[in-house]
């Protein structure tokens, strides 16, 4: 038996549209805050992570295939991108499943969160799509890796360095793939420009909502992936404005903090 969740009062309708089906086993959030968080010091904070991560990986699943079945228009091409990816994500599922399992976790322990298929299903243009899931989530993903890789080495976690270094690798080609097909479908079409634009608005709305209250930690921890970034494809010009922008973010949060 598979339940969707409805959507917390807060949280504003025009930018959450249905939350992905889970079975009764997970108990679906829709807001950071309603997490389970705890303190860097314990153990049960990397499991959280494994534990909501798994669930991030099937939304991006989930939203991959979604698009496929939404777009039959969209150029044989990036069907195939996206069936690719789609199955990427499966597998990354899957090893997060397998490494929380192997540290003593159980499916469900912890909320899981709907936010990326929630806000996805509001946007119907394939390029606006792409332009928020694998080049907005995915990429702050990637930055995010960089440094659990670093704290998994700290903590001499072979197992977990080749899962994340793995995912990596995939995730670069996921944003690669959609930052080509997002120049290519917005050439020549201010009209599908604007699409983006407006997509990207509603997200940056949504993830505001969705992270107001304790949020700010996750953005301040861990700078740009700027080599990564490169090899998925973003200019020069876009790298330089993502790392400025992410160390006013970062200055922000500091002062918040302090
Ligand atoms: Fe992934
Ligand atoms: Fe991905």
């Amino acid at each position: 038996m598979t339940t969707a969740a409805p959507l917390h009062p807060a949280l504003d309708p025009r930018f959450f549209a249905d939350s992905a089906a889970r079975d009764e086993r997970f108990t679906v959030v829709d807001r950071w805050v309603d997490c389970a968080r705890f303190d860097d010091a314990d153990p049960r904070k990397r499991l959280e992570f494994l534990h909501r991560q798994m669930n991030e990986e099937v939304a991006v699943c989930e939203n991959a295939a979604r698009s496929l079945v939404d777009h039959p228009e969209a150029p044989w091409e990036l069907r195939m991108w996206l069936a690719r990816q789609a199955a990427d994500e499966a597998r990354h599922a899957d090893n997060y499943r397998r490494a929380f399992l192997a540290r003593g976790g159980r499916l469900g322990d912890y909320p899981v969160l709907s936010f990326q298929y929630r806000v996805l299903g509001r946007i119907t243009s394939l390029a606006g799509r792409l332009a928020v899931q694998n080049r907005t989530f995915e990429v702050d993903g990637l930055d995010a890796v960089t440094h659990a890789i670093l704290e998994a080495e700290a903590d001499g976690d072979a197992d977990l360095v080749a899962l994340y270094d793995a995912q990596q690798a995939d995730e670069v080609v996921h944003i690669r793939f959609a930052n080509e097909w997002i120049r290519r479908l917005t050439a020549g079409r201010p009209a599908v420009l604007l699409e983006v634009g407006r997509a990207l608005a509603l997200a940056a709305q949504g993830f505001a909502a969705v992270f107001t209250e304790g949020g700010g930690t996750r953005v301040h921890k861990y700078g740009v992936a700027e080599e990564l970034r490169a090899m998925a494809g973003f200019t020069e010009e876009e790298i330089r404005t993502a790392v400025a922008l992410n160390e006013e973010r970062r200055e922000r949060a500091r002062r918040a903090d302090a």
